[in-house]
């Protein structure tokens, strides 16, 4: 099978196309013909090696792992003798970061919890821009941030794939939804659904005065009492990922935080396909839409990768492999 395929760390061109062998499902693992993938923040760093600690995690001197790419969607084309769920034929999708990546490829093998059935109608390249982002946005402000009916969010990094689901499942909550991003993203942003825009390059939103129940970041780039400042009494500020040192800063202080200020610091631990039965359900009700960058083939992969890395895109990445 063609993959694109991670040897050393680098640029994105250190990613090679090559001829695997097909990969065969263990006795728990689901064969799937992939027919999209995803660009994710996870890519980026994990080609690159930076933050450094990722080759912590992932291999000091050489990537452990050869295929990158953690969302998949396609179609099963074998099952191991254990697989209940799942038999040849099913449109499935998964984020597979903690199933051993993989979707760089024509064909890979994850467990059947990594996978979710696609609904009638959902496209592949809809599908594929969905597990990853769509989990992250749902943990951040159902189960973390304890979202209520006509609160005041704020999405920071509101025009990636984190925010364009966020606002959709704040307003399924009757919000009133601010996004933080670019210029250029905001008309974007506000065909999305968000009530108010603010442009990160102009305007500190830490700093308006205006006060939020919920913030979910994507950036965490500021210090934590930045974040308090912009908070009501019982606030919650969530982050979902951004810089190592502030994210720490926000692990150490949180509990202490809370309990001087009633305000509360939390970091969200993603869940991976915990919840896609809430985001199959947002799309059979007609309440899901997803902006999407591309489709781009496998081959364009590492171009794709450094579109992404120098924040050119605007919603997902989308890569189609078959056929
Ligand atoms: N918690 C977990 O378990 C977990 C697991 C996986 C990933 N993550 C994290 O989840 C996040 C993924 O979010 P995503 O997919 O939505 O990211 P994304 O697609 O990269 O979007 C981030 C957005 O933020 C904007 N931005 C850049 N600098 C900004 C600033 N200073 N202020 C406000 N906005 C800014 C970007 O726009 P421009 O760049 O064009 O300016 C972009 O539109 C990442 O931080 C990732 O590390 C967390």
């Amino acid at each position: 099978m063609n993959a694109v395929v991670l040897t050393r760390y680098g640029s994105p061109d250190v990613l090679q196309l090559q001829e695997l062998a097909k990969p065969e499902p263990k006795d728990d693992q689901v064969l799937v013909k992939v027919h999209a993938t995803t660009i994710n923040d996870w890519d980026w760093c994990y080609v690159r090696g930076k933050p450094y600690i990722y080759r912590l995690m992932y291999g000091l001197i050489k990537p452990r792992l050869r295929v990158l790419g953690a969302e998949v969607s396609g179609i099963v084309e074998a099952v191991g003798n254990q697989v209940t769920n799942f038999q040849p034929g099913d449109r499935v999708y998964g984020d597979l970061s903690e199933a051993g990546l993989g979707g760089f490829a024509e064909y890979v093998c994850a467990k059947e919890d990594a996978l979710a059935r696609m609904p009638p109608g959902m496209t592949f390249e809809m599908a594929a821009a969905l597990p990853h982002a769509a989990m992250l946005a749902l943990q951040g402000l159902v189960d973390v941030g304890r979202i209520q009916s006509g609160e005041s969010v704020l999405i920071n990094g509101a025009g990636g794939g984190v925010g364009m689901i966020g606002v959709q499942i704040a307003k399924r909550f009757g919000a009133e939804v601010t996004g933080v991003d670019r210029a250029p993203k905001l008309a974007m942003l506000k065909s999305m659904g968000f009530d108010h825009v603010v442009d990160y390059q102009r305007d500190d939103f830490t700093r308006s005065g205006r006060r939020y129940d919920l913030i979910l970041d994507t950036r965490t780039n500021r210090p934590p009492s930045s974040y308090l400042r912009a908070l009501e009494p019982n606030g919650r500020y969530v982050t979902v990922g951004g810089e190592v040192s502030r994210l720490l800063q926000a692990l150490c202080i949180g509990p202490i935080v809370s309990r001087f200020t009633g305000k509360h610091i939390r970091i969200v631990a993603l869940k991976p396909n915990k919840d896609l039965g809430y985001v199959n359900r947002m799309f059979e009700t007609n309440e899901l839409k997803v902006v999407i960058d591309g489709p781009y083939p496998l081959i364009e992969i590492p171009q794709a990768l450094q579109r992404f890395g120098e924040a050119k895109h605007v919603g997902k990445i989308v890569i189609t492999i078959a056929p």
